[in-house]
């Protein structure tokens, strides 16, 4: 039994949205990860997939896509992408219960693997503009933005509170945090989230969003503070689902 983790599928199976102008990685990416979790990701496993499912606007748009998300080995637990615009995080209960016994939506609740609490919410991270000097040091950012973000980053980690709160009550001392945004941003060295996942000690934070070798760096991963991030974007894993636990 293992937990696995990829994000960022970017499916476009009604959409009409291919990926193919993003680079070479992008190219057929969908066979690349009907390939790759099949080899590695068995019946008894779960799948975490870490937001930016679909292209579609609406949930009638997507439902190619979460279908082949369906048919993928493992029990899948899905997080909200900046692109999911298919799931109105209120709605996620309605989502739950139309997909029963076939996709997990992770918001404001938790799922579990063997001792181990899943939590997660989207996340945000303020992604500038920022004003760099010749040397490509930052020098300045926009203010208003980061106004902006500072509410959205508070609104996200409410979510990711309750989420916390609801497993603990229930008795979970274990846990793995995901998002879809990175925990920090390119200036940050800490976050409300990086310090809440060292509030409850958690053992992992799984995160996705960055695209391309120039963002793979953006945010921490490795060891930090004792906690291990990583880092699942489709793109930087090739499509490879990462190994989370076994
Ligand atoms: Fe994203």
């Amino acid at each position: 039994m293992a937990l696995y983790a990829l994000g960022d599928l970017h499916l476009s199976f009604q959409a009409g949205k291919p990926m193919d102008a993003f680079g070479k990685v992008w190219k057929h990416h969908e066979a690349k990860i009907e390939k790759y979790v099949n080899q590695v990701v068995k019946p008894e496993d779960t799948l975490v997939l870490t937001g930016d499912h679909s292209w579609g606007r609406k949930l009638s748009e997507c439902r190619e896509d979460l279908n082949f998300i369906e048919k993928l080995p493992g029990k899948k637990i899905l997080l909200r992408g900046n692109h999911d615009m298919f799931w109105d995080a209120k709605k996620t209960t309605r989502l739950n219960e139309e997909f029963e016994g076939k996709l997990f939506f992770l918001q404001n609740n938790f799922a579990v693997y063997k001792d181990y609490a899943l939590v997660g919410t989207k996340g945000y991270t303020f992604e500038g503009p920022f004003y760099l000097n010749r040397r490509g040091n930052v020098v300045g950012w926009d203010e208003e933005r980061e106004k902006q973000a500072e509410k959205l980053v508070s609104r996200e980690m409410t979510r990711l509170r309750e989420s916390f709160h609801l497993a603990e009550k229930a008795g979970y001392k274990k846990f793995i945090m995901f998002l879809h945004y990175p925990p920090t941003n390119i200036i940050e060295e800490t976050s409300p989230f990086t310090e809440i996942a060292r509030e409850y000690g958690v053992t992992a934070v799984v995160y996705s969003h960055c695209h391309g070798e120039q963002r793979f760096g953006d945010s921490i991963r490795g060891n930090f503070h004792g906690i291990r991030y990583m880092l699942v974007s489709g793109d930087y894993l090739n499509f490879h689902p990462a190994l989370v636990l076994s």
